[in-house]
């Protein structure tokens, strides 16, 4: 039994017996009644432009089997809950319902809204929106709300390695920009990183930044060889595609002999790293230029770094190409992407679902609308990864590392 005096496993079986009840009652009723005789029209229709030029035979129901459309309907149930509950997340970290509530030893409707500036009604619904997501817990008897450890670590520890509110803000770029995208669709053109709504720069960097934090220093660079040494001793680093700079950071923090200079060819993104910097207190030995990894300036680098942004680029052979040449002799590329296997039915997985998805919404894109356009994709897999790095002139490709999110390639020249 949890704190809120009806378990978790419970409230599945509860729940999933009251969804059998319903859809023997209604659904079940219904669908002999599925045949209209004409097709939709209009915005609410799933495709305007195409209606009444694909048309679905909707004259019978074909045989299916009850148990197994039971079973999809409770899985759609359920992502569409979880998808819902996306926008909540986010409302939940910037109002401050979260930490407040993980400061608190459990709070009632009215003691987090006060507590939070915010208005009690709207602060009650959300709650019981959250208690049925399973994102905090309820004491019917108290009536209080609160975090349990885990679900505190998930949503109001910032530096927590699982801190997971930057997934949930990507989810809701991703629905402002699907208009966008639907376009895209149809033109084939690309959408730039640069075009997509604020809250998928901060999101991401709070997303990539948790994994940063737990893996970059203490099992990343160490997994490469000799590299934590001549760090230590003071090393040349470029970080590229670094978006917010939450890497170039991290390792500045952890190297204070050696520099850094991160690239992003985003100015949005470098005016926001160069700030951040300032606020940890390394500017002295990071800088941040707008700079594009098929053009950046400098050479003589002992370590060159990319992470989760390779696959971001339209020509990651030819930024490639550039970093061979900007590296020292002896220098290594580190690549930080997706964990994916090479073929798509070896991630056909959870995490595999979220980087296709984001991959649809994101990545693929915003490698369509730069020169080359090559779309390798989130889940591009390490072989195909490989043969853009050989291309480039790179004979050294090895997995030094993973994380259930990421691979770690050591590239040398
Ligand atoms: C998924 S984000 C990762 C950002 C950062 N490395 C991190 O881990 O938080 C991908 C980044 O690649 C950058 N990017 C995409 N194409 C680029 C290119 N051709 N040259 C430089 N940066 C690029 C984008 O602007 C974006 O900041």
């Amino acid at each position: 039994m949890g704190k809120s005096g009806f378990g978790v496993e419970e409230q599945l079986a509860e729940c999933r017996k009251r969804f059998a009840e319903l859809f023997d009652r209604y659904w079940l009723d219904d669908l002999p009644r599925l045949s209209p005789e004409k097709p939709d029209e209009g915005c609410c229709s799933s495709n305007p432009e195409h209606a009444g030029k694909i048309m679905l035979d909707k004259t019978s129901t074909p045989a299916f089997d009850e148990a197994k459309l039971q079973e999809f309907m409770g899985k759609l149930v359920g992502d569409a809950g979880a998808a819902a509950t996306a926008p909540l997340v986010v409302l939940g970290d910037r109002l401050g319902l979260y930490k407040a509530l993980a400061a608190s030893e459990g709070l009632t409707s009215d003691q987090l809204a006060d507590a939070t500036g915010t208005h009690e009604r709207y602060v009650r619904e959300w709650l019981a929106a959250q208690a049925a997501a399973g994102y905090i817990t309820y004491d019917a008897a108290e009536e209080r709300y609160g975090l349990t450890p885990e679900q505190a670590l998930a949503f109001a520890d910032e530096d927590s390695p699982v801190f997971f509110v930057g997934s949930f803000e990507i989810l809701c770029s991703n629905v402002i920009d699907s208009p966008k995208i639907e376009q895209a669709f149809r033109t084939g053109a690309g959408v730039g990183w640069h075009e997509h709504d604020q809250m998928l720069f901060c999101g991401c960097e709070r997303f990539f930044r948790s994994g940063y934090v737990a893996h970059l220093v203490a099992d990343w660079l160490p997994a490469l060889d000799g590299m934590v040494e001549r760090m230590e001793q003071g090393a040349s680093v470029a970080d590229v595609g670094c978006g917010h700079g939450a890497s170039t950071i991290i390792m500045a923090e952890a190297f204070p002999n050696s520099t850094f200079i991160g690239f992003d060819y985003h100015a949005e993104s470098i005016e926001h790293a160069r700030a951040a910097a300032e606020k940890a207190g390394v500017a002295d030995r990071v800088r941040f230029e707008v700079a594009s990894a098929q053009h950046f300036p400098g050479e003589g680098f002992d370590l060159v770094t990319i992470f989760d942004a390779l696959h971001d680029m339209g020509d990651p052979a030819g930024a490639a190409r550039q970093i061979r040449q900007a590296l020292k002799p002896d220098g290594t590329l580190m690549i930080v992407e997706p964990l994916a296997g090479d073929r798509l039915e070896d991630n056909l997985n959870p995490v595999g679902r979220l980087y296709y998805a984001s991959s649809t919404m994101i990545c693929t894109p915003a490698s369509l609308a730069q020169e080359v356009g090559l779309g390798l994709g989130a889940q591009a897999g390490e072989r195909r990864l490989r043969e853009v790095l050989e291309s480039a002139g790179f004979t050294q490709v090895r997995r030094a590392t993973e994380t259930p999110f990421n691979m770690v390639l050591e590239v040398r020249p």
